[in-house]
């Protein structure tokens, strides 16, 4: 493994920030590459088929142009739908980001958690099956949200984003039956912690947010255990949108140590 060789990080958008973040203060020194498709913003209206396709003949490029050591969904649409095709058709490990059902249900105490997503994530049988092995006697209600991730998106360039634009899109998770008894609200999408102040203003300080974007990136330092890093040259982004649009970006990456922006 070569010392310099990326992680490769991807999302739809700015969602994989929030697992950057983290991965930042656990490995300094790995050299990043962000990718965004932001030509295929948003997922979580797409049909699984775009999804899928979208997702791995993007990665397969990607994989070929350079060369990762590793590449971390960082999208809970794209790893509910294609994680599985993606694996078997890369010979680079994958780390996928799923709904952090698991700690949510350990952590509540009304027994009753909320799954706030996209549409497309909240259909999945991945899903299903995580709340079959690990919500187990608890009730778990679900929400499709598509409308906060152009939010967050929107807030990452600098626009204002109103706490009443946020609740708007967020109130169907508490308005359905046996919402009030919503105690724990898992952000099943990584652009959702963006808008944690947001949100945590429309759910009410008695309600925890949690993500699971600090284990992502435990996970991806588990698996590059005894790896040397080096970086040769400095860390950027690719979108596969217009470079203009991803310009407006450049404040909210370079926080994150990213100070170049390409079209991909
Ligand atoms: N960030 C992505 C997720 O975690 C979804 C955003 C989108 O709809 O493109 O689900």
């Amino acid at each position: 493994m070569r010392a310099d060789a990326p992680i490769l990080i991807f999302d739809s958008g700015v969602g994989g920030l929030t697992v950057l973040g983290p991965l930042r203060r656990l490995l300094p020194d790995a050299p990043v590459i962000y990718a965004a498709d932001i030509a295929g913003l948003p997922y979580g209206t797409k049909s699984e088929a775009e999804v899928a396709a979208r997702v791995s003949g993007l990665l397969g490029r990607m994989a070929e142009r350079y060369q990762p050591r590793l590449i971390c969904i960082a999208c809970n649409t794209a790893s509910t739908i294609a994680l599985g095709m993606v694996r078997e058709v890369l010979e680079t490990p994958i780390v996928g980001t799923v709904p952090a059902i698991k700690p949510a249900a350990a952590m509540t105490k009304s027994g009753t958690i909320g799954l706030l997503g996209t549409e497309a994530t909240m259909r999945q049988r991945y899903v299903d099956e995580l709340e079959s092995a690990f919500a187990e006697g608890k009730r778990l209600l679900r929400h499709g949200a598509n409308g906060l991730v152009m939010l967050a998106e929107a807030k990452l360039r600098g626009e204002r984003v109103s706490v009443d634009a946020v609740a708007q899109e967020a109130k169907g998770l508490v308005l359905q039956p046996h919402g009030e008894a919503i105690d724990t609200v898992v952000l099943a999408c990584t652009h959702f912690p963006l808008l944690r102040e947001e949100l945590q203003e429309a759910y009410g300080k008695d309600v925890t947010l949690i993500d699971g974007a600090e284990g992502i990136a435990r996970r991806i330092v588990s698996l590059s255990e005894g790896q040397a890093f080096s970086r040769e040259r400095p860390d950027f982004a690719v979108t596969t949108g217009p470079l203009g649009d991803f310009e407006k970006l450049g404040d909210a990456f370079a926080r994150h140590g990213i100070e170049r922006l390409e079209r991909f």
